[in-house]
């Protein structure tokens, strides 16, 4: 199993759909056979900021939140709203400029809320989300009148607790289930019966004949997300007919819904065989399935949400390595090792994902050989790339790891102490830094050494 050379310049890049591409959309390589990204050579950067080092192009990000507006306006013939799946990439800069671009923001914690605000997020496009969300989250989002999405009995009480003590209504979206299987990891699964995430299909009916007695609650409308990293449209359009359905039935029971929200879901190219649907496929087909089903069933039109995360923000990303060592065991494999790996991209040891990379000062060399890029942690399962065709790669190489963006900053650890690496936003030839490297002397703040620790020394073993 080889992944295909990366070879940016003969590519064609989708600048409607960056989902579509390994590299973010102003990748270019020059004469030199220098990687350049929003106009700045990324060997530049490595030199200015060290490595690892996430760089994300400012360009890709707003060219996919355009891409989803744009094409709602175009195919949904009402009300919309796009909000950012934050758990993606959750970051001040992240939040500000998706703010910036129209876009509202999915959060998860009191953390991602308190990002996404600090970051200029009006409170009112905000969703709060979560299978367990503490009695601090909830108060935090009573406070900023964010919407909840409601995904449990238990939850249900504690908030009924909440808006009578403060009294206060909440805006709510429901989450529920709505037995759609689709085809990616077990783990990013989320729309089938047997998931963590909110009410049966079947619970629904109960859950809304007891809201339409709670004065405290406003029942703003439904929500449903099927899963990750999904290549077919089917199961988004299936959706969006199973939710019409359901909101038809809130209104029977005496709501006013006006939200339904399809989740995120949609995929993007990690690898050169890797072909996911552009964003305007994806929102042309939600959009139809809304508006054909509201018309089958004689129903109003709802605003319509969808919270992409992945497809907004994976392939604007591209993190920066130091090769070290060099491991070569004959007729075996040839390890080549980073100076990062897990701690900075859990996503092939979690999900055995795969990614593209290339040699970003030397993008044009003919792949000689077949290696295998190891992270420099203390697991024999800490590899990034496996058997990965590259020109001969020596200490001191700098490697580029594409469509790094979503879910790798976000998912980072300190797993072996090692440092989160620093993050910037290319553009225009320019880098701003958007997120520090963390420093070894940062690792050791949280760390308390009790002061009557016996420390008088080992007793002697006989
Ligand atoms: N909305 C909800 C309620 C979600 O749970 C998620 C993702 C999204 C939206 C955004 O989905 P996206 O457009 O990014 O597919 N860590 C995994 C992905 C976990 C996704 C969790 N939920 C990975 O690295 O593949």
């Amino acid at each position: 199993m080889s992944s295909p050379r990366f070879r940016p310049y003969e590519e064609d890049i989708d600048r409607q759909s960056p989902n579509r591409n390994l590299a973010p959309v102003s990748a270019e390589v020059d004469a030199e056979q220098q990687l350049w990204v929003g106009g700045c050579r990324l060997a530049d950067l490595a030199a200015h900021y060290g490595t690892p080092l996430y760089v994300l192009d400012e360009t890709t990000l707003r060219a996919g939140c355009r891409a989803y507006r744009q094409a709602l306006t175009s195919h949904y013939p009402g009300e919309s709203l796009v909000l950012y799946a934050s758990k993606a990439h959750s970051s001040l800069a992240m939040a500000a400029l998706m703010t910036s671009e129209g876009l509202g923001l999915d959060v998860v914690s009191a953390g991602e809320l308190l990002t996404a605000i600090a970051g200029g997020a009006n409170p009112r496009n905000i969703v709060l989300h979560g299978n367990n969300k503490s009695r601090g989250e909830l108060e935090l989002a009573l406070e900023h009148g964010v919407t909840v999405v409601l995904d449990n009995w238990w939850e249900l009480d504690l908030l009924e607790r909440l808006c009578g003590q403060r009294e206060q209504r909440v805006r709510l979206l429901i989450r529920f289930t709505p037995g759609i299987e689709c085809h990616t990891h077990e783990y990013i699964r989320t729309g089938h019966l047997d998931s963590k995430f909110g009410f049966d299909l079947e619970e629904l009916d109960g859950v809304l004949r007891r809201l339409a007695m709670a004065p405290w609650a406003e029942v703003a409308g439904l929500h449903a997300h099927i899963g990750s990293q999904i290549f077919e449209l089917q199961p988004h359009g299936d959706l969006a007919a199973v939710m019409v359905k359901a909101l038809g039935r809130a209104r029977d029971l005496g709501h006013r819904p006006r939200d339904l929200n399809v989740g995120g879901g949609l995929g993007v190219r990690y690898v050169a065989s890797d072909d996911p649907p552009a964003i305007s496929a994806w929102v042309q087909t939600v959009s139809a399935a809304v508006a054909a089903a509201c018309g089958q069933q004689n129903q109003p039109l709802p605003r319509l949400l969808c919270e992409p995360g992945r497809s907004l923000v994976a392939t604007a990303g591209v993190t920066l390595y130091q090769v070290g060592s060099r491991k070569e065991i004959p007729g075996v494999r040839t390890y080549v090792a980073v100076d990062g790996g897990m701690s900075d991209n859990p996503r092939p040891i979690t999900y055995q994902s795969r990614y593209t990379a290339c040699l970003p000062q030397r993008c044009r060399d003919a792949a000689t050989e077949t290696v295998t890029v190891a992270g420099k942690h203390c697991e024999s399962g800490d590899v990034l790339l496996h058997h990965i065709p590259l020109p001969p790669v020596a200490s001191g190489d700098l490697l580029a790891v594409f469509a790094t963006g979503a879910y790798n900053a976000s998912m980072a650890s300190n797993y072996n102490r090692i440092p989160r690496p620093a993050a910037v936003l290319a553009h225009g030839g320019q880098a701003r830094l958007v997120q520090r490297r963390e420093t070894n002397q940062d690792l050791l703040h949280w760390d308390v050494l009790p002061e009557h620790l016996d420390q008088s020394g080992p007793v002697p073993i006989r």
